[in-house]
């Protein structure tokens, strides 16, 4: 038995992370928001750490939010605060998890990272950062293992802002377009973080989970 903490363990690709995590027998704590840790706040995310204290593999989903739209018109504060969550972070995260923790880190990007898609600045800009940076941390950290899960377009909870219309006609435009012509769920993304967090060889991987969508 392992001992797991999922930051954004509260949500969507988190969640179902700490489900399975839970009933493969794992001590599983996840952090977020409802759960008492923001990872905008320095002292909250020491005193999460504080009451968890040793533990073996850190997971980050936190942060899906980020304002769309063209650079003309970006509203750089919010573009910066949902940089600053997701970003930094999962910096402030990393960099206070070292003292207690043996085994792994896992990352979460996002395919944008890699495809240029208009009106997606602060997305692309947060994952690709956070995908070069694991590649750093890896050299830097080991034996600790560090590595990024990107995902495509995933059905969570990410998308309840929208009306039920609008989030059905952007799956069902979106899985047309893949290759395997199926939009993922949280559940299609666990057995990614597994391979990261359980294969003793994998560091400063990517790994892209997204139905075929960089093809
Ligand atoms: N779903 C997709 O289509 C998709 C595609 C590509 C990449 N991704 C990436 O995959 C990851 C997970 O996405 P998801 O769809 O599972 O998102 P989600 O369902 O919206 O869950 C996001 C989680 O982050 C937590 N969170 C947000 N701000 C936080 C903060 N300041 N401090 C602590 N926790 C915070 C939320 O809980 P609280 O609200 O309680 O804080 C929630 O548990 C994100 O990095 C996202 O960018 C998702």
């Amino acid at each position: 038995m392992n001992k797991f903490i999922v930051v954004g363990g509260t949500s969507g690709i988190g969640k179902a992370l700490a489900d399975t995590l839970e009933k493969q027998g794992h001590e599983v704590i996840v952090g977020s928001r409802r759960a008492g840790l923001n990872i905008q706040d320095n002292q909250s995310i020491q005193n999460f750490f504080k009451n968890a204290g040793e533990f073996d593999h850190l997971i980050i989903t936190a942060g899906s939010y980020a304002p769309s739209g063209g650079v003309k018109e970006l509203d750089l504060v919010e573009a910066a605060d949902a940089f600053d969550t997701k970003f930094w972070g999962s910096m402030r995260l990393v960099q206070q998890a070292i003292p207690y923790l043996k085994g792994s880190i896992t990352l979460t990007s996002g395919m944008l990272s890699r495809k240029p898609v208009a009106n997606t600045l602060v997305k692309t800009a947060a994952n690709a950062a956070l995908e070069a940076s694991a590649k750093v941390l890896a050299k830097e950290l080991a034996p600790i293992r560090v590595n990024v899960v990107s995902p495509g377009l995933t059905q969570t909870e990410a998308y309840s802002g929208m009306s039920e219309d609008s989030r059905q006609a952007m799956f069902e435009n979106a899985s047309k377009s893949l290759p395997l012509g199926k939009v993922a769920t949280a559940d299609d993304l666990v057995g990614g973080y597994l391979l990261a967090i359980e294969n003793p060889v994998i560091t400063g991987s990517v790994i892209d989970i997204n139905g075929g969508a960089l093809l």
